[in-house]
C-alpha cells in the first residue's frame, strides 16, 4: 500500500507530465535523445523479441524499438500520464507501428505484467523520478516480468562515483529536488549501484554527459536463462 506522500508525488508527477507532454520533445528531447539512443544501442534488441519499456514519454525510443523487434516481436510500453499516452499513440499511428507495440497507463511500481514475460526492458530519465525508497521496488518489479537471462537497459542523470568534481549542475539539481520537489521531480542516483543491489548483472556501465551533467548507461542482465 502506498502512504500519502507516495500518493501525492505520483499526482504530481501525472499532472505534471500531461501538461507538459506536448512541448517534452523541444524542450527535454532535444538534450536528451543523444544519451537515450546511445541506452537504446546498447540494449541492442533484436527481431522477434518481448520488449516494456516505462516511462515511454513521447515515445521516440517505442518507435525505434518497434522497427528494432519488426512484425514478429512486441512492446508494451506503461507510462502514468494520460497525456504522454495521447501523443505516442499518434506517432506510432502515423508510422504505422500501432500493431507493434500496446500502451498502457500506470505505475511503475506496480506493473500489469506477467513474471517472466519480458526478454529486454528499457527506461530512460524516468527511475530518478521515483523517491529514493521506491526505486528498489520499481527495479523488482522489471527483475519479475523480465525472463530469466533478461536484459534491462538504464539511461539516467547520476551522481558522480567516487571523490572526483561534483558538477555544479548536479548541485543545483540536488538542491532544488529537496527545496522544491514540485518542478526538479528529479535527481541524480546511484544507478549503477542500485541495479547490482537488485540483482542485475552489469554488462554495459558507459558515462555521458549532458551539459556537464553525468548521465549513466546501463545494461543489468537478469541471472539464468
Ligand atoms: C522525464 S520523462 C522521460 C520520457 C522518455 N523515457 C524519454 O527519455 O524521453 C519521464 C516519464 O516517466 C513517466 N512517469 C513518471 N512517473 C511514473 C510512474 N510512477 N510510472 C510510470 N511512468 C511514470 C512520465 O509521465 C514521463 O513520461
Amino acid at each position: 500500500m502506498m502512504d500519502t506522500t507516495d500518493t501525492a508525488q505520483r499526482g504530481n508527477n501525472q499532472a505534471f507530465y500531461d501538461r507538459i507532454s506536448s512541448a517534452y520533445d523541444a524542450i527535454a528531447d532535444a538534450n536528451e535523445h543523444a544519451a537515450r539512443e546511445a541506452g537504446e544501442q546498447a540494449l541492442a534488441v533484436q527481431a522477434g523479441e518481448q520488449v516494456l519499456e516505462l516511462g515511454f514519454g513521447t515515445g521516440n525510443t517505442l518507435l525505434n524499438l518497434a522497427r528494432a523487434v519488426g512484425p514478429d516481436g512486441h512492446l508494451d510500453g506503461i507510462d502514468i500520464s494520460e497525456g504522454m499516452l495521447g501523443i505516442t499513440d499518434r506517432k506510432l499511428d502515423d508510422a504505422g507501428l500501432q500493431d507493434r507495440v500496446t500502451l498502457h497507463t500506470g505505475d511503475a511500481r506496480n506493473l500489469p505484467f506477467d513474471d517472466d514475460q519480458f526478454d529486454a526492458a528499457f527506461a530512460s530519465f524516468t527511475l530518478e523520478l521515483f523517491p529514493l525508497e521506491d526505486i528498489p521496488l520499481v527495479l523488482a518489479e522489471i527483475m519479475r516480468v523480465l525472463k530469466p537471462g533478461g536484459r534491462l537497459g538504464i539511461v539516467s542523470m547520476a551522481h558522480v562515483e567516487g571523490d572526483e568534481r561534483e558538477s555544479v549542475l548536479e548541485k543545483t539539481y540536488r538542491w532544488m529536488h529537496q527545496h522544491f520537489p514540485h518542478i526538479v521531480d528529479c535527481q541524480p542516483i546511484h544507478a549503477a549501484r542500485r541495479l547490482e543491489e537488485a540483482g542485475f548483472h552489469l554488462e554495459v556501465n558507459d558515462r555521458r554527459e549532458i551539459w556537464s551533467m553525468p548521465v549513466a548507461v546501463l545494461v543489468g542482465r537478469k541471472s539464468g536463462g
